[in-house]
This record gives structure tokens, C-alpha cells and sequence, in this order.
């Protein structure tokens, strides 16, 4: 296994950040995000600011933490359900009980009803969404409070608030003659609770990469238009493969007026799309594809839906992290993928099939540098603590923000294919 202490597991040097190349707790001091996200968590004490493991543990050689979360999860037994994201550090996945997308990771915790601790090792919106769908009586624990997602931040609440107001300007808040609303907003589920609950108090909805073109069908039998945050990418590509025109998608940018739109712009509109982006999806290009399958004549190039839209319109297939999967667990041998998505999962997808060839569009290693927040030393730390009876980095959504957003969960939850 991989030093806990060497930052990216593959091609040292050849990082598309160069604060990766530190040492982990040397990165863990660099702002996290953020806004929504992080940032109003309790921090508890000895640790005084997000990202910030107590020296001990800082200190620990590999080989004792992982004693320690393996003595732990022994300890705590059917009590704990540890939940990983397929972008999470091979080093923390193999602890986990269920390695999933955001979607199976929002059910996930569900059918584990005698587990009184969640711990999420994924990133800070998907352990809200996991203590928003949770029974009252269990916890949610991010082993660092620190793993938030710079595309979850691009929408803050008061933006949005104030976009919502320019737009009810615009088109009014009477419903048409066919009953629609004049505008559902849609959150993608990379985004915070409170959006999450300004979608349920709206007459919106949560979707996922792996059913946004449902949602967005529910969304269009429900109003005239949607107003689609934070990822433009996803919602272009997934508006387009429903054939609307990219002429009636325009982008709402927070810091100009109405966006940067006319009027007319908004009145014809029919997906409005907020100005977020994935850092590490936006890298992929098309001139990366053309090299593939210049490199593997008959490559099948599959990528994630928050990539650009061209680059979507040169893969073979764009759908989500368990889409991929599913894609490659269903190749046969000799088979070779191009694959737009994140490091960890595609290096860990080429590791299960020795028999094919799988390898990552982008030739600069680019992990998700959120998730790699999650090292095995907070998990070390935070099941340690649960053991000694204390609680550390526990995930906690307000009520009234729950409530209103569990509401937009459940929409999704129920919404099904027509
Ligand atoms: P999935 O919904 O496909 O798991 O993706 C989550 C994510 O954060 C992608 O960047
Ligand atoms: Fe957020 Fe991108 Fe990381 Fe996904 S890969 S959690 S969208 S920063």
C-alpha cells in the first residue's frame, strides 16, 4: 500500500496542483471549502480550524493507523456503516462498507437501520444529504471537516436567493394558464442543504448524474422552465440529450444584472444554467479524445456528465461514476477504455480488470483534491473518538433547513423515468 505520507499515488510530479505534492497535513492547512459547506461546522477542540488532525495522529506511522480503524470498526461493530465515494483514496476505501456514487451513497445509509454512526468518506454535501435522509437517532460523521467541493460553493445561498428574485421580476409568480410554474429550480445534489431546502420550499427538486434527465422531465411537467445550479456542464449536457437547443439554455452569472441576460434572453429560456463547473471534469478536452483513439483505434471513451459539452459530444457514452462502472464491469477482456472522470476511480477500475486496458483521458494526474482531504488519519481519529464514547466532526443540518430539503431529496427519490 501507498505511504500515507506521499500526497498522489501515481506519477509524482505530473499533478495538475501543485499543493498536492506536499505532505498531507501540510495541504490540510490551505483553505478548504467552504461557504455552505464547511465552514459553519463546530470545530471541536484540541483541533482549532478545519483540516487540522491533532499532532498525534499527524505523527502516527501508517502501519498504526490503520491498526487503529481496523481495531475500531472491529470495537463498534453493526453501530458504525462507513460510506466511500468512488473518488475516495484506495487507502480509506477498503474500510468501506458501501462504495458507491452520491446517488447509491444517498440510500446507502438507509438500509443499515441498526447503525447509529454514518461515516461519510466522501465529501461535506453528501454527508449533509446523509443526515437529512438519516433516522433522527444516528450521526453523521465527515472525518474532515475540511472535504467540502469547490463546485458546491460556486451557488451560495443569498446568490441564488437573489436570482430567484430577478427572475420572479421577470417572469412574475403566477402560475400559467396550464397550471406550470414560470420557473422550477434544480439542484444538482453537489450543492448545499440550504439550497438543497430553497429547492424543497420551491416547488424544485435534487437530482444526481445519474438521473438528472428524470428530474429534469419531472421539472419540465411541473413548470415552463428550470433554473439549473451550480453545474452548467451537467445541466447543458443533459438539457441537449433531451433536445433542447443550447441557444435556450443562457447562463445566469451571480455578479452581473439579471445574470449578463436580457430579458428577452430569460423570457425564451427554457434551462436557465448558474455559472459552476467541476475543476477536475472541466480539464478533459476533445483534442484528448482524438488522442485516444488515435493511441487505441476502437477505444470506447466514456466520461462524466459534468465534463464540457463537446467533450461529452466526442465521448462514445457520458454518464455517471456507477454508469462508468457498470460500463467496464461489462467488458470483456482485451477491451480498452478512455475515461473522463477522476483519478482514484479510474486507477482503481484498471486495478480490478487487469484483463483490459483503462486508462484516464487526462494524461496530468488530477485527483479531486476534496476528497483526498479524507486521509486514513482522520478516519483513524474519528473512530478512535467513537470508541472512547466522543464524537468528533459530526455533520449536522439544522431542522428547519432538513425539512424544507429533505422535501427536494424525496421529490428525487420519487421521481421515476417516463
Ligand atoms: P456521482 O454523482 O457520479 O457520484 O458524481 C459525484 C461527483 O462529485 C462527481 O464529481
Ligand atoms: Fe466536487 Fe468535482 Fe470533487 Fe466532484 S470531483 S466532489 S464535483 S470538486
Amino acid at each position: 500500500m501507498t505511504s500515507v505520507n506521499v500526497a498522489i499515488t501515481t506519477r509524482p510530479g505530473s499533478s495538475c496542483d501543485t499543493e498536492l505534492a506536499k505532505g498531507p497535513w501540510e495541504f490540510d492547512l490551505a483553505p478548504g471549502y467552504g461557504p455552505g459547506a464547511s465552514e459553519d461546522d463546530a470545530i471541536p477542540e484540541p483541533v482549532t480550524r478545519p483540516g487540522q488532525l491533532p499532532t498525534a495522529y499527524q505523527r502516527m506511522d501508517e502501519s498504526e493507523l490503520h491498526e487503529r480503524i481496523r481495531n475500531a470498526k472491529k470495537a463498534l461493530g453493526d453501530k458504525l456503516v462507513i460510506l466511500g465515494h468512488f473518488y475516495q483514496r484506495d487507502e480509506v476505501v477498503q474500510y468501506a462498507d458501501f462504495v458507491g456514487d452520491s446517488f447509491q451513497l444517498a440510500n446507502a445509509a438507509l438500509t443499515k437501520p441498526d447503525a447509529e454512526t454514518i461515516v461519510f468518506c466522501g465529501v461535506h454535501f453528501m454527508a449533509e444529504t446523509a443526515d437529512i435522509l438519516a433516522r433522527p437517532e444516528q450521526r453523521v460523521i465527515l472525518p474532515n471537516l475540511a472535504a467540502g467541493c469547490s463546485m458546491a460553493d460556486m451557488a451560495d445561498e443569498d446568490s441564488v436567493e437573489a436570482a430567484w428574485e430577478d427572475l420572479m421580476e421577470v417572469y412574475g409568480d403566477e402560475p400559467a394558464a396550464d397550471g406550470r410554474q414560470a420557473v422550477i429550480p434544480v439542484t444538482y445534489m453537489n450543492s448545499s442543504a440550504a439550497l438543497k431546502a430553497f429547492c424543497g420550499k420551491h416547488g424544485g427538486i435534487v437530482c444526481t448524474s445519474s438521473n438528472a434527465s428524470t428530474v429534469l422531465e419531472w421539472a419540465f411537467e411541473r413548470g415552463q422552465r428550470v433554473l439549473f445550479f451550480p453545474d452548467q456542464h451537467l445541466g447543458r449536457n443533459t438539457a441537449k440529450a433531451m433536445g433542447i437547443s443550447t441557444d435556450d439554455m443562457p447562463m445566469w452569472n451571480p455578479r452581473k444584472p439579471l445574470g449578463g441576460n436580457t430579458e428577452d434572453d430569460l423570457l425564451s429560456a427554457k434551462v436557465i444554467l448558474w455559472h459552476g463547473f467541476c475543476s477536475v471534469h472541466k480539464r478533459f478536452t476533445v483534442d484528448q479524445v482524438a488522442q485516444a483513439r488515435a493511441d487505441y483505434p476502437g477505444v470506447r471513451v466514456i466520461v462524466h456528465p459534468e465534463c464540457p459539452m463537446p467533450v461529452v459530444d466526442a465521448a462514445d457514452e457520458a454518464g455517471s461514476t456507477d454508469y462508468i462502472r457498470k460500463a467496464i464491469d461489462g467488458g470483456k477482456a482485451g477491451d480498452v477504455f478512455a475515461i473522463g472522470t477522476e483519478i482514484n476511480m479510474v486507477n482503481r477500475l484498471q486495478a480490478e480488470h487487469p484483463e483490459m486496458t483503462i486508462f484516464c483521458l487526462d494524461p496530468v494526474i488530477c485527483p479531486c483534491s476534496t476528497m483526498y482531504r479524507i486521509h486514513p488519519g482522520y478516519l483513524a481519529w474519528t473512530l478512535d473518538g467513537l470508541v472512547e464514547g466522543e464524537v468528533r466532526n459530526e455533520i449536522v443540518v439544522a431542522d428547519d433547513v432538513a425539512t424544507h430539503a429533505k422535501v427536494a431529496l424525496e421529490r428525487m427519490l420519487a421521481a421515476k423515468p417516463s
